[in-house]
């Protein structure tokens, strides 16, 4: 099986693709600006660069890690351009896996399950594009697609864990360095989200290449969500850190409506975890198991 991983540069992709090499599988991986041995540098957006490539490679499976850079373009225009050509320049049964965001759901009433209905944002901020730009490719990819058939699409909250260069993903760093300080400081406690582990989600997205397609979408994740105060309360516990330095703030309604705050994307990830051998561990369970192995 030929198997593609379109941002194998990227925090995510770099251990899917990782770990499909360590499998033994026959992976090839594309990055953009951040080049990285044995990937291919090429720009999504060059639809002729990208169009000769995919024919020469002809991939079975390609798994979808990119997402916009700050250097490179918005969301929306990195799948118009970039994912719709792909879709077109590959085989006709070729599997995709497209890796989206719990951001598209509702912000209350979590945890959710696949069946509720996203919601677009209606301001204009960095985050509402980001989030826009992933919605529009979940529905691009479930309806116009030629690849409807053949599409998983994986939705995922915040993702933490080390990069595989062996440092920690920019929340982690933010909290250790904030504990670290000596002062205290706050954590929003009813801010909730589904917190994946980045190589517990790349085993999910490779166990999901190598099982029959579930086709539409699945939501990625262990069962239980966190608010960010209890995040950073875990990484006190595995550490031994000072707990009382992190305090726990609400954010107050009005920013929630004038900043349109999605304050509980939970994911009820029950379907998913039925289906794979991957286990997704609880934020406490694995810092733990990380300040074990330190
Ligand atoms: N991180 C999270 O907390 C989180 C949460 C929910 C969903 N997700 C989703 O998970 C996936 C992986 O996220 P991540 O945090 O691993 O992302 P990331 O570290 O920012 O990586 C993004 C990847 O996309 C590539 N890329 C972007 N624009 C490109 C272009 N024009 N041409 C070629 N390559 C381009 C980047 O290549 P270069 O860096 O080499 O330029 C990089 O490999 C994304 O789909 C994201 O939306 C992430």
């Amino acid at each position: 099986m030929n198997t593609l991983v379109i941002g194998a540069s990227g925090f995510l992709g770099a251990h899917v693709y990782q770990r499909l090499l360590d499998q033994g599988a026959h992976v090839h991986g594309t990055c953009g600006h951040h080049y990285r041995p044995g990937l291919q540098a090429i720009d999504l957006l060059d639809t002729q660069a990208m169009a000769r490539y995919l024919k020469s490679l002809r991939p079975d499976v390609v798994i979808w890690c990119a997402k916009r850079t700050h250097e490179s373009c918005e969301e929306q225009a990195l799948n118009e351009t970039g994912l719709c050509n792909l879709v077109r320049s590959v085989p006709d049964a070729t599997r995709l896996i497209f890796v989206s965001t719990d951001g598209v759901l509702p912000g209350i009433g979590g945890p959710h399950g696949e069946e509720v209905r996203p919601s677009p944002f209606s301001s204009d901020s960095s985050i509402a594009r980001y989030t826009n730009g992933k919605l529009w490719a979940e529905r691009w990819l479930q309806t116009d697609s030629p690849l409807a058939h053949t599409t998983t699409i994986v939705r995922t909250g915040m993702v933490y864990g080390r990069a595989v260069s062996g440092e920690w993903d920019a929340r982690t760093t933010t909290v250790l360095k904030a504990f670290a300080s000596g002062e205290t400081f706050s954590r929003a406690d009813n801010l909730l989200r589904t917190f994946v582990h980045v190589e517990e989600l790349a085993s999910a997205l490779c166990e999901l290449a190598s099982i029959d397609c579930i086709r539409g979408i699945v939501h990625a994740g262990p069962e239980h969500g966190d608010s960010h105060f209890s995040f950073a309360k875990a990484i006190a516990r595995a550490w031994s850190l000072p707990m009382h330095l992190v305090r726990p703030h609400q954010i107050p309604p009005e920013d929630v409506r004038e900043r349109e705050v999605r304050l509980d994307t939970r994911l009820n990830t029950s379907f998913l975890r039925s289906k794979l051998a991957t286990r997704f561990h609880c934020v406490d369970d694995r810092f733990a198991l990380f300040a074990r192995q330190a």
